[in-house]
């Protein structure tokens, strides 16, 4: 038979931890000094006249805010401090109105977070007068930066499937009309019907760019067939180099490329990979309408094991703050007779080879990292 959970008897009474109580005491007390001093969740505690009591480690270095200096001061000051122009909670809360889940954003650009408050109240033993009330701080930036790719993954995959339906629908059409058209022009030309001859020549350019929506539509349904093979990163730039030089020179821009020997290899596909480059490098160029130089550069260190990093680099205007979020999303553009969808295109396929891209952008120019994973041997 189990003997009582809680032995007491007269020869521990003595000892310091030997009730019930005593115990719940102590471990309630060194769990409370742990959660307090925990990164995940922050903890504020006010007292009946909305006063700070406490405030967890979290909260102090997130805000930086100093415990000693908040000790007994009312929670408004604090925010008021802080910057909050609409404070996220108030003395409600002691009245009892209790909430869960409210979203609060913090801080600018990069480090933005997202965060999640719960506010309760507390009260002598559980039920007696509200003495206080506490406030939970969760950081919940990952898990919105997740849902935000599963969304964006998801809305690919929709188009890709409406593109793999439709796209060579289109096109067929299309080249039979391009065809009929060249007849055209050439005839027009002939007979020197010029004001004719120049709308046929609009309209076979326009044909083109419908053309070439559509490849880019295609793309984004199943790539054909991925070719994984171990291959230097620099190997597959150079052979794009003369193609990236090209476009640059007709926007006088310079191409900086120092190709690094001795790197390890990935393990990647390379029409694909190719196609990222370039997609990331014309838009560098395009960014720079202007002039200004492109650089291309490999990066390889013990940060992050298992990866190679390939950064273009450009000294174009950089991308605000508002658009940045959104130009990985397929069809967002800024360009008058941009797709919207080089960038969304250069995420999957990243992201299929199990790789990601991060982007640094400032007024000064746009970094593009390309993070790829190394081949095993
Ligand atoms: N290097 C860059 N500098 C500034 N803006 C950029 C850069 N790269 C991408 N962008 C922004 O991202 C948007 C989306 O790019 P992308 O998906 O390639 O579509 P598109 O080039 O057709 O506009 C661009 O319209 C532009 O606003
Ligand atoms: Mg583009």
């Amino acid at each position: 038979m189990n003997g009582p959970l809680w032995s007491f008897d007269k020869e521990d009474a003595s000892a310091n931890v030997s009730r019930p109580g005593d115990l719940r005491e102590k471990f309630t007390r060194l769990f409370a000094d742990r959660f307090l001093a925990g990164d995940s969740t922050g903890v504020l505690i006010l007292d009946a006249d909305f006063r700070i009591v406490e405030m967890s480690d979290m909260i102090c270095q997130l805000f930086r805010s100093g415990r000693a200096e908040w000790f007994g001061r009312p929670a408004e000051e604090w925010f008021e401090e802080a910057g909050w122009t609409s404070h996220p909670f108030d003395r409600s809360l002691l009245r009892g109105r209790v909430f869960r889940n409210r979203s609060l954003k913090w801080g600018e650009g990069e480090r933005r977070l997202t965060l999640m408050l719960d506010g309760d109240v507390l009260q002598e033993g559980g039920i007696g007068d509200i003495v206080g009330a506490f406030v939970l701080f969760r950081d919940v930036s990952h898990l919105v930066m997740l849902e935000e790719q599963i969304r964006r993954s998801d809305r690919l995959k929709t188009i890709g499937q409406i593109a793999a339906g439709t796209a060579h629908e289109i096109r067929n059409p299309l080249t039979s009309m391009r065809g009929f058209m060249q007849l055209l022009e050439k005839s027009l030309s002939d007979r020197d019907m010029v004001k004719e001859h120049g709308f046929v020549t609009i309209m076979l350019s326009e044909l083109d760019r419908v053309n070439e929506l559509v490849s880019e539509f295609l793309l984004l349904s199943k790539p054909k067939e991925v070719h994984l093979a171990s291959m230097r990163a620099g190997a597959v730039l150079q052979e794009i180099l003369p193609v990236i030089c090209n476009e640059a020179i007709m926007y006088g821009v310079t191409v900086q490329y120092d190709p690094k020997p001795g790197l390890p290899a990935i393990w990647v596909d390379k029409e694909q990979l190719k196609q990222v480059f370039l997609n990331i490098a014309k838009n560098a160029i395009e960014a720079m309408s202007g002039g200004g130089t492109l650089i291309i550069r490999e990066k390889y260190g013990q940060d992050k094991p298992g990866r190679l990093a390939v950064l273009i680099r450009d000294t174009g205007p950089g991308i605000p703050p508002d658009v940045r979020e959104r130009i990985f999303d397929p069809f967002f553009t800024t360009k008058h007779q941009g797709t919207g969808l080089g960038l969304s295109i250069c995420q999957r396929i990243v992201h299929d080879l199990g790789g990601h891209i991060e982007v640094a952008s400032d007024a000064g120019g746009t970094c593009f990292t390309v993070w790829l994973p190394l081949s095993a041997t």
